[in-house]
Order: structure tokens, then sequence, then C-alpha cells
């Protein structure tokens, strides 16, 4: 059994093979630890000296990156530009008026007062970011991407003006990258699962938008009954902790007042543009439209597929 099947995720069928899994257990394809427990999960991504973010964050372990990027540092690097970041997004008050199509609409508004540009700009980021986030190959994946870096070049947000030109446009990208798909997919889910308002971040809890991030072992540890090696790979997968039943009686029941779930992750990365989507969130819960009928297979966020 792969956990990183697409198929085990458009059914659901992956809430059973994870039941059938250890908190932490070794997975041989492609090689990681599959941490499913949630104060297993919780402290992985808490604690960036024993678990870092420098290698990647993908499935495999990447080279360091070459730059200064948020999502790829570890603190100190990470402080000042998480803490540049977070000033920036509170600040924003996004517009949001009725769209005939709500699920791209809300987003895409929402990045409008992010980079401060107009919808057509937007819009075409957007396109861009779809393009990126399911790329059936490399090449086609590596042409986004640079049409991505022209359309960032010309933007002129004073968003980390004070930054290098190389790692300000990474740090554009990947606003661009982690605010769109994600929240365009939790709103295609608050669509299917029609939740009251208080129930939303049950929602959140029992379908997370984006289902796992990675890590590398920086040295040799034991995790829950594990032991783990220094240059290991790591692989938190946020459905399974949000369902650890020591932690969430009856897990697979919605509930209010649980504890807080790991859909926006924890710790020094936790998502900076969480309560921009729950903004969005709250905005649609009234009046949701039906789902949309086709979504992309991924093990990483299925979103809509509007093609
Ligand atoms: C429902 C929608 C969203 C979900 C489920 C989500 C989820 C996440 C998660 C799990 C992380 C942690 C990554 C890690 O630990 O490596 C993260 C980080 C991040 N998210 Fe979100 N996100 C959402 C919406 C947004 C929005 C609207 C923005 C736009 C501001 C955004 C920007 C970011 C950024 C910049 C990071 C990297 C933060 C860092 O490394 O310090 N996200 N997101």
């Amino acid at each position: 059994m792969d956990l990183l099947d697409p198929s085990l995720y458009a059914d659901g069928s992956i809430h059973r093979h994870f039941r059938q899994l250890e908190p932490v257990s070794w997975q041989p394809r492609p090689g990681y630890w599959a941490v499913l427990g949630y104060p297993e999960a919780h402290r992985v991504l808490s604690e960036p000296a024993n678990f870092s973010s420098a290698f990647g964050t993908g499935i495999v372990s990447d080279a360091r990156a070459h730059f200064v990027s948020l999502n790829l540092s570890d603190p100190p690097v990470h402080t000042p530009l998480r803490r540049h970041l977070s000033h920036w997004l509170k600040t924003l008050q996004p517009d949001f008026h009725p769209e005939i199509e709500p699920l791209r609409g809300l987003p895409r508004q929402t990045l409008q007062a992010i980079l401060q540009i107009g919808e057509t700009q937007a819009s075409q980021l957007q396109q861009l970011a779809v393009r990126i986030a399911y790329a059936p190959h490399k090449a086609t994946w590596r042409q986004a991407e640079d049409e991505l870096v022209v359309q960032l070049a010309l933007l002129h947000t004073p968003l980390g003006m004070h930054l290098s030109t190389t790692d300000r446009l990474y740090l554009l990208r990947l606003l661009v990258l982690s605010g769109l798909e994600s929240t365009t997919t939790a709103l295609a889910s608050l669509c299917q699962h029609r939740p009251q308002p208080a129930l939303i971040e049950e929602m959140l809890r029992l379908h997370p938008p984006i289902q796992r991030f990675g890590r590398r072992v920086m040295r040799d540890l034991r995790l829950g009954p594990c032991d783990l090696k220094e240059g290991d790979r790591v692989l938190v997968f946020f459905a399974a902790a949000n369902r650890d039943p020591r932690v969430f009686s009856q897990p697979h029941q919605w509930r209010l007042g649980r504890p807080p779930h790991l859909s926006f992750g924890a710790g020094p990365h936790r998502c900076p543009g969480a309560s921009l989507a729950r903004r969005q969130l709250h905005w649609l819960a009234p009046n949701p439209p039906p789902p949309p009928e086709r979504y992309y297979r991924s093990s990483f966020s299925a979103g809509p597929n509007f093609g």
C-alpha cells in the first residue's frame, strides 16, 4: 500500500489505510517515516532544529536552497522574513464582492489585496498557479514556473522590497502558490459538506485541503517508538493526525469544541494566511453554490478542475 497514491485520497479510502498503521512507521517507497499521530506530528512541525524545512518540504530531500526563502528555511533565518510577511498580511482587509464563481473569485480577490494588483493580473497568476500545481510533466511545470517569474517581476507591491530580487521573487511566488489552490480546495470542500459556520473548523480537521508536508531529520533521535537517523525524511499526514483517537474522541464524527487541528500546520511555519482563508470560508458558508463536479487527482491537494 502506497500512502502517496492519489486514488486513495479521491475516494477517502486513505483513512482505512491510516488506521492500520502505527503513529510513526517506515514507508519504503520512496523511503520516509510516515507521521500519523497528532503529538508526533505536532513535535515534527514545532522542532525545526530537529526537523528542518531547509531541504524542502516535499517527499524527498532536496539540496539546501541558495536563496532566502520563508518556507525553505529554519529559525533564525526564517524569523525576520516571517515577521515581515505576518505584519503585511495583518494589515489587509480584502474586499469580497459577489462573483458568479466564488471558488476562484474569493481566492483571487484575496490575492489582489495581498499583492495590490488588479483582477486581470491576478487571474493570470491564478491560471499559472493551477498549471504549476497540476502540471502533468516536468517540462510543462518548468514552462509555467518561468512564466510566473516573468509576471511577478512586473509587480510593484512593496512587500519584500528590502530583499534581493531573487529572494523577493521567491516570496511573491510562494504567496501565489500557497494561497490560491489551498483555499480553492477548502472552498470546494465547504460546498460539498455545507457546514454551519461553527463547524468550519471541523470540516478543516476532517478534510484538510493540504494533505502533507515533509522535513529532514537533523540528528539521530527517537520519535514515538521509532529511532530516526540524521538525513531521514519524515512526512506529516494532516488527515491522519487530525483523526488521532488519542486526541480526538470518536474522531470521525463532527463535534464542536475539539482541540486545535493541524490543517494549517503548527510551529514556526504555521500558515500565515489562515485567517485570510477562514475569512473566505465564513463569507461563503451562508450560501455555498453546488460543489464542483470534477477534481484533480493528487496526494497533496486535490482541487476542483474547472477545465
Ligand atoms: C485553507 C487554505 C490554506 C491551507 C489549508 C494552508 C495550509 C498551510 C500549511 C499546512 C502550511 C505549513 C507548511 C509547513 O509546515 O511547511 C502553510 C504555510 C504557508 N501558507 Fe498556507 N494554507 C492556506 C491558505 C493560505 C493563504 C490564503 C495564504 C496567503 C497568504 C497562505 C500562505 C502560506 C505561506 C506563505 C506559508 C509558508 C509559511 C512559512 O513557511 O513560514 N496560505 N499553509
